[in-house]
């Protein structure tokens, strides 16, 4: 099940990744992730076409920022014109992109009415065109990840006839919420369906679930939620289908990473109280495996500085 993923023109050493996750998949998350787990690659949150064209600091600020001691990064745009995004793509490709990804799965309103995420499920001709501006615009490998619908087939033709490298299909409609489980079915279809890779995703949040994806046929999977809070979820996978032990962070460490990821994201975003909101945030998803979890929390949430957080941590790891 784990094994090389090759996509276009590169191969990874493994096939779990990472996946986008807006507002959260910046990179202290990301580097954190590498650090704990270097899974194939990581995703950017998904970005629109007209920030990256229109707001020349993007690409080394929020969104676009890329750590040099981070792994390979796929940037995921979001577009519903083929020459911005043709644009777009050129100029993430020289900000050190490893792929690019096409969004096609969003299911927000704003997002939806301008013709882009998973409204593009219902326009094969415009799907088409988009994929096909990638490919002729980047050396890079191209992905589109898409949700499943009732049209699987002709949204499986565009893709295919465009040349995409990599289709990553999460098992949901775009009208459906979390709480509706995966559709395994429907991911098998496109992998019986597709000459290329499938990378299948949704509900995958430990080894039992991981296994019920790879029992698609997929090529790898990604992860998305439960990568929140839990930087090495990717390695303790992979080490226990190889049936290798694998030794969870202790609490000291479980701190010392919220503490790194929020300390990052205080720089990254150049606002230290937005940082501590996303603590409060991310605190409850790094808190899973921690002794007294709810009074942890309820600590991080009275917090409104960094030094006041890190007095917590502090704390926290002295009565443990
Ligand atoms: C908070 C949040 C933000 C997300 N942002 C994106 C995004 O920017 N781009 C995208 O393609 N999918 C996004 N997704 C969807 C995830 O990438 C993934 O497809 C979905 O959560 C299913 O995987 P999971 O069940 O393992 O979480 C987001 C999901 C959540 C919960």
């Amino acid at each position: 099940m784990i094994q090389p993923l090759t996509l276009g023109s590169r191969t990874f050493p493994v096939n779990i990744i990472q996946g986008p996750l807006a507002g959260i998949s910046n990179a202290p998350f990301r580097l954190l992730t590498w650090r704990y787990s270097q899974p194939a690659y990581t995703c950017t949150e998904m970005i629109s076409c007209k920030t990256i064209i229109h707001q020349s600091d993007m690409l080394r600020e929020r969104f676009g920022y890329l750590d040099p001691q981070e792994g390979p990064v796929c940037f995921q745009l979001s577009a519903n014109n083929a020459t911005e995004l043709s644009e777009a793509v050129k100029r993430v490709t020289n900000a050190g992109a490893a792929l690019i990804d096409l969004n096609c799965g969003c299911p927000v309103k704003k997002i939806r009415s301008k013709g882009a995420g998973s409204s593009l499920l219902s326009d094969s001709t415009k799907l088409y065109q988009l994929v096909h501006a990638m490919k002729q615009s980047t050396h890079l490998p191209v992905s589109v990840k898409i949700r499943v619908q009732q049209a699987n087939e002709e949204v499986a033709a565009a893709i295919s006839d465009a040349g995409a490298d990599v289709l990553v299909v999460h098992g949901r409609h775009w009208t459906e919420h979390y709480e509706t489980p995966c559709r395994h079915h429907d991911i098998q279809y496109f992998v019986e369906r597709m000459n290329i890779p499938v990378i299948g995703n949704g509900d995958i949040a430990d080894v039992k679930t991981l296994q019920k994806m790879f029992a698609t046929g997929c090529a790898g999977v990604m992860i998305g939620r439960a990568g929140v809070g839990q930087p090495w979820l990717i390695a303790k996978l992979i080490a226990e289908l190889k049936n290798e032990s694998f030794t969870l962070p202790d609490a000291q460490e479980i701190c010392a990473a919220l503490l790194e990821h929020v300390s990052r994201l205080a720089i990254l975003l150049k606002n230290e109280k937005f940082a501590i909101l996303q603590a409060r945030k991310f605190a409850k998803y790094y808190a899973r495996h921690l002794a007294n979890r709810a009074a942890f929390i309820e600590a991080v949430n009275t917090c409104h500085d960094l030094p006041s957080f890190t007095t917590i941590c502090q704390q926290y790891i002295a009565g443990v």
